[in-house]
């Protein structure tokens, strides 16, 4: 058993900068990540980071684009403070190390995106995400911590109303351990695998999510899942925002830039909601392209010549090279929207603090809520590195006043005894032919077009693939790097997750942001204007509603 003061699970840059905060507030700290730290999904993020730095920008504007974005659900309080602290953040990460790109006066450079008022999205060609991981890492490398890498978490021990710590699998190993925290941040990203077209890293799993929602945390907004509208076709690689930012355009197979139809004044910057929707209905309408892969639309880039392509928009030419064989600089891109993000994870105010004491969470893992229904993009960069900072004060803050913690070697067997089962059954269900099944189920009923049918539907399939995952079998007996084991791990929590996706979007019956009812296709403010929380009751998610924080700005309709 290994004892910490406060353990932070999730190597990504929200983990990061949770541990950073924790440790310059004095606390001794661990890590704990499936990941070695510089492979986490943070390092996918390709197109930028929001900040309203230049004169003619403004921190307001910034506030406004991402109020509307949320489609009025995300809770203006937590925004305001989030775009204030926009400016010295990307500063301190520059200070940190990490390499931006530059204007030719060497001031930041800056590119348009989606939903934004003025162009505010600072980048580092499009590898920002890697880049400020690397700046980071680097940095945190200056401070005292413990790093458990390959470990992931299995379970959250809680006990006399309050948090005591983790179980976590080692892979190398095979050993389930525990370790006692006085507070446990979660910061372990995203679900995206629940679904089977994603731009998620294949670590994307919900594994902190799940563990929390089983230990008792509430989540909210868990219904709004955003769909990236261009990924490429086959892969579901991540196309960034960035690529339109710089000017490429969109266009169906008749060669009409169709976005004038569905967004006249900005075209392809609309938000992603907006232009993901128009993909598919230009698809639904008989307006796509037709391949082995599905139906898609194309991207164009040609117009913006070579040395604009290469220089900016590096790994995009290197993705859709090597896993589409197309060249940019000449050719279209083929792309589809796919899973990218999820609005909605642990719910927890401006300081991480969830329902839990002690347990506190951040970055994509957690919903603050400042996306609403609609996350715009370059805010979800800014997210990890704002709100890990503020969940690691918090976390130190609550571990300086609170006593000795316990893990016990119960907690230890009784987290292992499932995967024990699994183990020792003779027969049984595969877990990764559950988790295609979990996939295909939720990409068909619970897309970016939903209606009543299709969702109960969904929810049907959901909870019988969760009924045979109660049989799930592992036929790997081995006790190093068992993938197997992982797998059925995984596929557990993300079903668990998949559940109150559904159940949420079946109960809101109203479009708002990502979550496009076809059966009630318009926004209803007077009874859905709330947040939905989630709790793990014995029949499956209970669902409540909680307000939504109003400072400056007045619902209205949202038009780009
Ligand atoms: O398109 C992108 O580069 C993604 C950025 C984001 O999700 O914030």
């Amino acid at each position: 058993m290994h004892r910490h003061e406060v353990v932070v699970v999730g190597a990504g840059l929200a983990g990061q900068r949770a541990a950073l905060a924790a440790v310059e507030a004095g606390r001794e700290v661990a890590i704990v990540s499936k990941l070695h730290p510089l492979r986490s999904h943070s390092g996918a993020a390709q197109g930028g980071i929001n900040a309203a730095v230049g004169k003619e920008d403004s921190v307001d504007t910034h506030i406004y684009d991402t109020v509307k974005g949320s489609d009025y659900l995300g809770d203006q309080d937590a925004i305001e403070h989030f775009c204030r602290e926009a400016g010295p953040t990307v500063i301190e990460m520059e200070h940190f190390g990490t390499i931006f790109s530059r204007a030719p006066d060497g001031s930041l450079a800056r590119r348009a995106f989606g939903g934004a008022g003025f162009p505010r999205t600072i980048y580092a060609a499009d590898r920002t995400g890697l880049a400020l991981l690397q700046g980071l890492w680097e940095h945190l490398g200056t401070a005292r911590f413990t790093l458990y890498q390959e470990w992931d978490v299995t379970q959250l021990v809680v006990r006399d109303g309050r948090v005591q710590g983790i179980v976590a699998f080692d892979r190398k190993t095979g050993d389930f351990t525990g370790i006692a925290a006085k507070s446990v941040v979660l910061a372990t990203g995203p679900a995206g695998r629940i679904y089977g077209r994603t731009t998620n890293a294949h670590s994307c799993t919900g594994d902190g999510i799940a563990v929390a929602y089983e230990a008792g945390a509430q989540l909210k907004d868990m219904e709004f899942v955003q769909f990236h509208p261009t990924a490429l076709l086959e892969s579901s690689i991540l196309i960034t925002e960035g690529a339109r930012g710089e000017g490429g355009i969109l266009k169906n197979a008749a060669g009409e830039r169709f976005m004038s139809k569905y967004a006249p004044h900005v075209l392809e910057l609309a938000s992603r909601d907006v232009v993901s929707r128009a993909i598919v209905t230009e698809v639904l309408g008989g307006h796509g392209f037709d391949g082995p892969y599905g139906q898609y639309v194309h991207l164009e880039l040609m117009h913006l010549g070579k040395e604009k392509v290469e220089s900016r928009l590096q790994e995009i030419c290197d993705y859709s090279r090597r896993f589409a064989g197309i060249d940019p600089v000449t050719q279209p891109i083929p792309v589809y929207p796919a899973q990218h993000y999820m609005m909605g994870g642990i719910s927890t105010d401006i300081r991480g603090a969830t329902n839990v004491a002690g347990l506190f969470a951040a970055g994509e893992a957690a919903c603050v809520s400042i996306h609403g229904a609609n996350r715009l993009g370059g805010n979800s960069l800014l997210e990890t590195l704002v709100f890990g900072k503020e969940a690691g004060m918090a976390a130190a803050a609550f571990a300086a006043k609170t006593g000795t913690s316990e893990v016990t070697p119960a907690d230890v067997d009784a987290a292992a005894a499932p995967s024990r089962a699994w183990s020792n059954r003779s027969d049984g269900e595969d877990p990764s032919a559950l988790r295609t099944e979990m996939q295909r189920t939720m990409e068909r009923y619970v897309g970016i077009y939903r209606t009543e049918a299709d969702l109960l539907e969904g929810l049907q399939r959901i909870r019988a693939v969760r009924q045979r995952f109660a049989n799930v079998r592992v036929v790997d007996r081995s006790h190093v790097y068992n993938l197997n084991l992982t797998d059925a791990l995984e596929t557990g929590h993300m079903l668990e997750l998949a559940e109150t996706i559904v159940v949420g979007a079946y109960a809101r019956t109203e479009s708002r942001g990502a979550h496009s009812r076809v059966d009630f296709p318009k926004r209803d403010d007077a009874r859905w204007m709330k947040h939905t929380i989630a709790t793990r009751g014995p029949d499956g998610p209970a669902l409540s509603y909680a307000p939504v924080a109003y400072t400056r700005w007045e619902p209205k309709e949202r038009v780009y």
